[in-house]
């Protein structure tokens, strides 16, 4: 227990409570340390644990109370949607799943720390992860007047002095304490990693998967669904208006049973680890694969091409912490305005692991198959691609001549075929 004067330092903490080790320990250790009232708040996200036995056992510790808040459609709607409009996949791979559902946590942590006159909050992540960082940072960009307390970075326990600590101090252990690995999910994914998965040449447990089936278990027949977007949002899936979260929660179950959404990324985290990570993210393999689709048919080539270089510097910073800066809402502007044609109809064909786009169509449509086809009816004006490649290849034919003239000696064209004029060439 530290002196008096550091109590007062902190009048009351709100804790962002997973239910897990770290957290459930946090509660006693902080009640000590800082002798003050501890408030357990957990954000629902789509995580699959029992967050009423959570918040129980969050009550037994000693937190004065304990809440879960269902956050699970703000998420689909004000998280995903922008992450998805964006195609976002961290370095090509990692859909962003716990990334999005921390800026989120922390809005509602905020909220419910300025109601109940906390001053301080505290999380449980470790030192060396991301998570740390997109929970401070999006604090000090939300409430830059509110303390925060990272204990478990503070405390220095190994996992076995955690656990023998609880035991002393009579902490209602979580029963998943024996599993190896650790999993973080939102309904965006499931993040698998420690354990054996430390070991980047190791081929992942089967055992690990929890939301989709392996390959040799999966139906022998494709199943078809087409995936309706208006204005860059999914709406309807085989027709039936939808609501995102139900889309996400459905495609979760169907992309999920067809093996679908499994992924195996060594990372590169913000800081400065390379660490092997595991997720599963069915939904998001889906509709991310259908929205780029989507796109793809309605975007001209220099907006296509554009976007793609902000999508990466998006996914980026989003990764790092920084969704409440303004570079992002800037980004989220510019993305926004992309969608306004991004409407039509998306059919994929779930098989064996593979979600594949097998056909498209939108009233934006900038196909068009009198320019395309190779069959009559074709209206492309085949002379005009002459004076097309001339004008286009003019300065690859222009260096090779000069770099011709200057092989053949003096530096200086004294002949030239091009336009019948002559071209200086620098020595
Ligand atoms: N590497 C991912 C990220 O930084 C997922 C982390 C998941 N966390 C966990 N405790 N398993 O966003």
């Amino acid at each position: 227990m530290e002196g008096s004067g550091q109590k007062k330092e902190t009048q009351k903490i709100l804790l962002a409570y997973s239910g897990g080790l770290d957290t459930s320990v946090a509660i006693h250790w902080l009640k000590e340390k800082y002798g003050c009232e501890i408030i357990a708040v957990t954000v629902d996200v789509g995580q699959s644990d029992d967050l009423k036995d959570a918040m129980r056992r969050a009550r037994e510790i000693g937190a004065s109370r304990a809440w879960v808040i269902d956050a699970k459609k703000e998420f689909a709607d004000d998280y995903v949607l922008p992450a998805l409009k964006a195609n976002s996949l961290y370095e090509g791979n990692y859909p962003l799943g716990t990334a999005i559902a921390r800026p989120l946590m922390v809005a509602k942590l905020v909220e419910m720390a300025r109601r109940l006159g906390a001053d301080t909050i505290a999380h449980g992540c470790t030192g060396k992860g991301n998570d740390q960082v997109r929970f401070e940072v999006s604090i000090m960009g939300l409430a830059p007047e509110m303390k925060i307390l990272a204990p478990t970075r503070d405390w220095k326990m190994s996992r076995e002095e955690e656990i023998d600590y609880a035991k002393q101090n009579n902490i209602p252990i979580p029963v998943t304490l024996d599993a190896p690995y650790s999993i973080d999910e939102s309904v965006w994914s499931r993040a698998i990693e420690c354990g054996i998965l430390e070991d980047p040449w190791i081929e992942p447990p089967e055992s690990i998967f929890g939301w989709t089936d392996g390959i040799e278990k999966t139906p022998d027949q494709p199943a078809y669904i087409e995936i309706g977007f208006i204005e860059g949002k999914p709406v309807t899936m085989n027709g039936t208006q939808m609501e995102l979260l139900d889309m996400i929660v459905a495609l979760n179950e169907l992309a999920g049973n067809h093996g679908i959404g499994r992924i195996d990324h060594i990372e590169n985290r913000l800081v400065g680890i390379k660490s092997r990570e595991v997720y599963e993210a069915p939904a998001a393999t889906v509709l991310i694969k259908a929205h780029q689709d989507l796109e793809s048919l309605v975007m001209t080539k220099d907006l296509h091409h554009y976007k793609k270089v902000v999508e990466q510097h998006y996914s980026d910073l989003v990764y790092n912490g920084l969704w409440f800066s303004p570079l992002k809402e800037s980004l989220d502007a510019f993305i926004e305005k992309t969608q306004c044609n991004v409407t039509g109809t998306v059919r994929i064909k779930l098989f064996k692991g593979s979600a594949t786009v097998v056909g498209r169509e939108s009233p934006n449509s900038l196909y068009n198959t009198a320019l395309s086809t190779y069959d009559k009816g074709d209206e492309f004006d085949h002379s005009a691609a002459k004076g097309f490649i001339y004008v286009w290849g003019l300065p690859l034919k222009v260096g090779a001549l000069a770099k011709a003239a200057k092989l053949n000696g003096n530096g200086v064209m004294s002949e030239c075929a091009v336009n019948q004029e002559c071209i200086p060439v620098c020595k």
